[in-house]
């Protein structure tokens, strides 16, 4: 049977003072090249409903012929999102869980307690618990059955603080994802299951394919 996978968006659109925000376009748009075929998807997001895709990534992506194929034609991934809350009692239907990056993320995701409640059941399941960009912040409130991080002792990888600088949004970020990263893996031991993370926007396919690649 192929597998399912339950892949998260961000629901925050705004950042107060600077602009508009969400989830990055490619980080989705690849991962579903991928998964399209092989893998059944269910979307949900902390509101549902219309998870806001960052305009600044469909600038930025506007000559990458999957995320403008993935924009054109699959639009209602995004606007129909389920609620988050309601996949908490679904976790058994799913192989997988994945979150797309963007500067949203951050935001909702990081400190979101359903978002962290059904990480923390993925990862009890030995389920893969995945993300790509700046969507590993979803990993760093989360903690094992002994109250120890997830993540501690794993490698873990995301958005690095040089890149947060290159592309001028450090100082509207709540926090640096390389550094909170850092002093919460930087321990010994660490998840026993399959962790998946990938740094940026280009390594979105990869992810995908490393998901596929574990669950067989
Ligand atoms: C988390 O998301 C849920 C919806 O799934 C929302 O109702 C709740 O207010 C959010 N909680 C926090 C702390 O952001
Ligand atoms: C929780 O994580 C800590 C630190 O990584 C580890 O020593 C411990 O064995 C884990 N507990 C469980 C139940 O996996």
């Amino acid at each position: 049977m192929a597998p399912k996978i339950l892949i998260v968006l961000t629901s925050f659109g705004e950042i107060p003072g600077v602009g508009p925000t969400g989830w990055y376009l490619p980080e989705f748009a690849h991962p579903h090249e991928v998964f399209h075929k092989k893998a059944t998807l269910v979307i949900a997001s902390p509101n549902g409903g219309k998870a806001p895709l960052d305009p600044n990534s469909v600038k930025m992506f506007e000559s990458d012929p999957v995320a403008k194929n993935f924009l054109d034609t699959q639009e209602s991934l995004w606007t129909n999102t389920e609620k988050l809350a309601d996949m908490l009692a679904r976790v058994d239907e799913f192989d997988a869980i994945f979150y797309v990056g963007g500067h949203g993320p951050m935001f909702d995701l990081t400190t979101n307690k359903t978002s962290i409640q059904l990480i923390e059941s993925f990862a009890a399941k030995h389920k893969p618990i995945t993300a790509v960009c700046h969507g590993p912040c979803v990993f760093l409130n989360t903690k094992n059955s002994s109250e120890e991080p997830l993540i501690a002792g794993a490698q873990v990888t995301g958005f690095s603080n040089a890149e947060e600088d290159a592309v001028k949004l450090s100082a509207a970020m709540p926090f640096m994802l390389e550094t909170e990263l850092q002093r919460i893996s930087g321990k010994t031991n660490g998840y026993g299951g399959a962790l998946i993370t990938g740094q940026n926007p280009a390594s979105a396919g990869a992810v995908a394919e490393a998901i596929l690649d574990v669950l067989g």
